[in-house]
């Protein structure tokens, strides 16, 4: 039976996702660089561990060699994904990640040809973000073929695990990011702000650095592309802020304060919220002289729901050999419906009328 190996398996979500890929009788080694930690895992959990860090790549390599495929849960992402990926192709190993970061997916993406040449299947971002957004930009983009630009949001405000939290404060110098004819443009932070109408109402968004400027280009070709978060009215503010403050939250000693600061967060969202938590999720495309424009929604479980579901299902769909050796998106390795077959999603909720704030809205149940 091919393995998978489930990299920072102890973390917060990388436990939830071990969890769920034993539940479904998936070969899995779990895995991390502490050996307490893991121990523990290996104990309670019944499954096989392997130690090893990830600062020499020939290292990685050698643990790699007898893995069909890596699920890799160890974020920051900015640190953990490029020794993996190397480790991948120079062991012939397929990779899957839950990096929200587009710095991260940029760089693999720039490792397509290796990926190639390797026979490896490099398949990042396989989490709420992306999988949600990726699949309705897909399918966007086959309801309006001649799209230019593409919008997309989500309206699912909760608070954070930890290390997701040290994910941001990582990144949190870079402010905000969009996608301009075909380029990443950085713009700062919540640069653009939208009413949208997520299926709840219309309410205020703005625009995010979120991992689906990166993958919704690839995934559609459409050459714009602008990602929005619902933001309610103190946060939106904070990030405005932010602008300023980015050039100081870069500095080192104020991210090792941000970071101390963080591991005073609870771990994550407990199971009960889990459970109560959903996600709506809202995309329009248009053709640039804004004679057509198409809108879809969906309506999603918690993000951690989803994140744990879509990762474990990519995960057996690449060890299935369902995913083509190269770089690849969820929705352009497993097509738009993909998101459709996880558990609790709703959609497409299709509208192609510019009112969107139609009474009949599908989602307002
Ligand atoms: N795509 C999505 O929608 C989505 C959803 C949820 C979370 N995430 C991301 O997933 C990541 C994990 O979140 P979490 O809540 O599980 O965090 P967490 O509880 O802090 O777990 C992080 C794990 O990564 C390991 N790790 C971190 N840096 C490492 C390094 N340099 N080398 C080796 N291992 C390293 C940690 O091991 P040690 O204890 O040994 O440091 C730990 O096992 C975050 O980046 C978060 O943003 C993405």
């Amino acid at each position: 039976m091919p393995t998978l190996l489930c990299y920072g398996s102890y973390g917060f979500v990388g436990d939830l996702i071990a969890r769920e890929a034993i539940d479904r009788d998936v070969d899995l080694l779990l895995a991390g660089r502490d050996g307490d930690q893991l121990a523990e895992q290996v104990d309670e959990l019944g499954c096989p561990g392997r130690r090893f860090d990830l600062e020499d790549s020939e290292t990685v390599a050698d643990a790699l060699e007898d893995v069909d495929c890596v699920l890799n849960c160890a974020g920051p992402f900015s640190n953990t994904a490029e020794p993996l990926v190397e480790g991948c192709l120079e062991s012939g190993t397929d990779y899957v990640d839950i990096t929200g970061e587009i710095p991260v997916i940029e760089s693999i993406y720039d490792r397509d040809e290796e990926a190639k040449d390797a026979d490896v299947t490099l398949l990042p971002a396989a989490g709420f973000s992306t999988v949600p957004l990726d699949c309705l930009a897909a399918h966007l983009a086959d309801r309006l073929p001649e799209a230019t630009d593409l919008a997309l949001g989500v309206d699912s405000f909760r608070p954070p695990s930890i290390g997701t939290v040290r994910t941001v404060i990582e990144g949190a110098d870079t402010g905000g990011a969009i996608r301009r004819d075909g380029r990443l443009e950085r713009v700062p932070t919540a640069w653009r702000t939208r009413e949208i109408d997520f299926g709840r109402g219309t309410r205020p968004a703005v625009t995010m650095p979120m991992g689906d400027v990166s993958t919704a280009h690839y995934t559609t070709g459409i050459p714009n592309v602008e990602v929005y978060a619902l933001m309610p009215e103190p946060a939106r503010t904070a990030l405005k802020l932010h602008r300023y403050l980015a050039p100081v939250l870069g500095l080192t000693p104020v991210q090792w304060t941000l970071k101390q600061l963080a591991g005073l967060v609870r771990e994550g969202p407990a199971e009960w919220s889990r459970e109560r938590g959903s996600a709506y999720i809202w995309g329009e495309a248009r053709t640039g002289d804004d004679d057509e424009r198409v809108v879809s929604r969906l309506r999603t479980p918690d993000a951690y729901v989803v994140t744990v579901n879509a990762a474990v299902e990519t995960a057996e769909r690449v060890l299935d050999g369902e995913a083509d050796s190269a770089f690849q998106t969820p929705a352009g390795a497993f097509g738009a419906d993909f998101v459709l077959e996880l558990e609790g999603v709703e959609g497409f909720f299709d509208e192609s009328t510019p009112d969107e704030t139609s009474p009949i809205n599908p989602l307002l149940r």
